[in-house]
């Protein structure tokens, strides 16, 4: 193993033209929802196919390793289900042994493989190098192409590019550039965060309400800065840490939701948030939080939003969807990332009417704050060049 920094830029594989009989180890993002055996959402499963198609067309022999789901029993077969009627795939549900290797040796150019969900092996998480060094041989380079995994430190994502040249794929250079946007934005620029992950989302914002104009702050940390404030928040979902210290607090940019919509038992109302009862826990930003939201929206020449406005997944998806209207009808630039807030895009068949709709959550989080990830150092610092 030999670690050489590349000089300069990000190295993309196509910028290799040699790529004919080449096998190819791409680590894709196939993490898909699944549900009885069928795959839910083909976002990310379309997101995969430019790189994938780029290397068999150019004669490549591609493995593909991914993961899914948290359950390390969880199979990659309902994707294969879907890959096989894009391109010549055919499917192992192993990571190692005598069937794979027999698989490889087989692997004809202008054709892939797929191995089994790489989580599967237990020295996927841990990062564990003899793993990461058997995984390598399956391949003479590694293309990563899993922007929404590469803030984990595991071995398809750090540990394979220590032995081969290593190089990031189509789906990976879109999320890059288009993130770079947002950390860069034209002025004015809104950014929108909303949904749970305060502890991820909090030192975000206090770097981003540096450079962006206004920070519509929705979902757990809104209730944070209502606690902050002494109101009563009832039984709704607050951070571990509260709200002290941030210069977040009373920050003349940030705005936050001026009524909300509560539930106690079985009654739902709109209140202002200095009006919440013991027994109610706030569900989503109200109408009015949405009308002042969309004169800033309208306004805005980047947007950027992470996360829903209320408790999308338990059904309060009412103004996360307003957004999602209300943005789409806008003329600015707008970058959209995390699963439920994309969902909300899709359900109302939005999509082409955002700028870009990141693949990511975490790595979206992380990527925004520090402007690189593991995945990305781990190609940079790559075993040969
Ligand atoms: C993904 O595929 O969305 C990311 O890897 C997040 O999944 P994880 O939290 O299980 O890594």
């Amino acid at each position: 193993m030999k670690k050489k920094i590349k000089k300069a830029g990000l190295p993309f594989i196509t910028d290799r033209t040699d790529l004919k009989g080449k096998r190819v180890i791409v680590r894709a993002s196939l993490n898909v929802p699944v549900r009885d055996g069928v795959v839910q959402n083909y976002f990310r499963i379309m997101r995969a196919l430019p790189t994938l198609m780029y290397l068999i067309h150019h004669g490549a022999r591609v493995i593909i390793l991914a993961h899914i789901g948290r359950d390390p029993k969880e199979t990659l077969e309902p994707v294969y289900n879907v890959l096989r009627d894009q391109l010549p795939v055919t499917y192992v549900p192993k990571i190692t042994g005598r069937k794979v290797e027999k698989v490889l040796a087989e692997l004809e150019p202008g054709s892939a493989i797929l191995l089994e969900n790489v989580r599967s092996e237990e020295g996927e998480i841990a990062n564990d190098q003899k793993f990461a060094e058997t995984l390598a041989t399956y391949g003479d380079l590694y293309v990563n192409d899993a922007f929404p995994v590469s803030h984990r430190e595991q071995a398809s994502i750090v540990g394979i590019p220590q032995y081969l040249p290593s190089y990031f794929g189509l789906a990976f250079r879109e999320e890059y550039s288009q993130l770079m946007k947002a950390i860069n934005p034209s002025a004015p620029a809104l950014f929108i965060s909303g949904g749970a992950k305060s502890e991820t989302k909090r030192p975000l914002l206090e770097k981003y309400v540096k450079k962006y104009d206004h920070v519509f702050v929705a979902g757990v940390l809104a209730n944070d800065f209502f606690v902050a404030r002494g109101y009563e928040v009832g039984t709704s979902l607050v951070s571990k840490d509260p709200l002290t210290d941030s210069v977040l607090l009373n920050h003349e940019k940030v705005l936050l939701p001026v009524d909300v919509v509560v539930q106690g038992g079985s009654t739902v109302r709109v209140t202002t948030p200095d009006d919440v009862q013991p027994n109610e826990r706030i569900v989503d930003a109200g109408p009015q939080s949405l009308e002042l939201l969309n004169t800033y929206i309208q306004k805005a020449a980047t947007i950027l939003w992470n996360g829903p406005l209320g408790s999308y997944e338990e059904g309060f998806e009412e103004h996360t969807k307003i957004c999602a209207e209300y943005i789409a009808a806008s003329k600015g630039y707008s970058i959209v990332g995390g699963g439920d807030t994309v969902a909300a895009i899709e359900s109302l068949a939005l999509n082409d009417k955002f700028g870009f709709l990141s693949a990511a959550g975490g790595a979206m989080l992380q990527f925004l704050g520090d402007g690189t990830l593991s995945g990305i150092r781990a190609v940079m610092t790559d075993g040969k060049v």
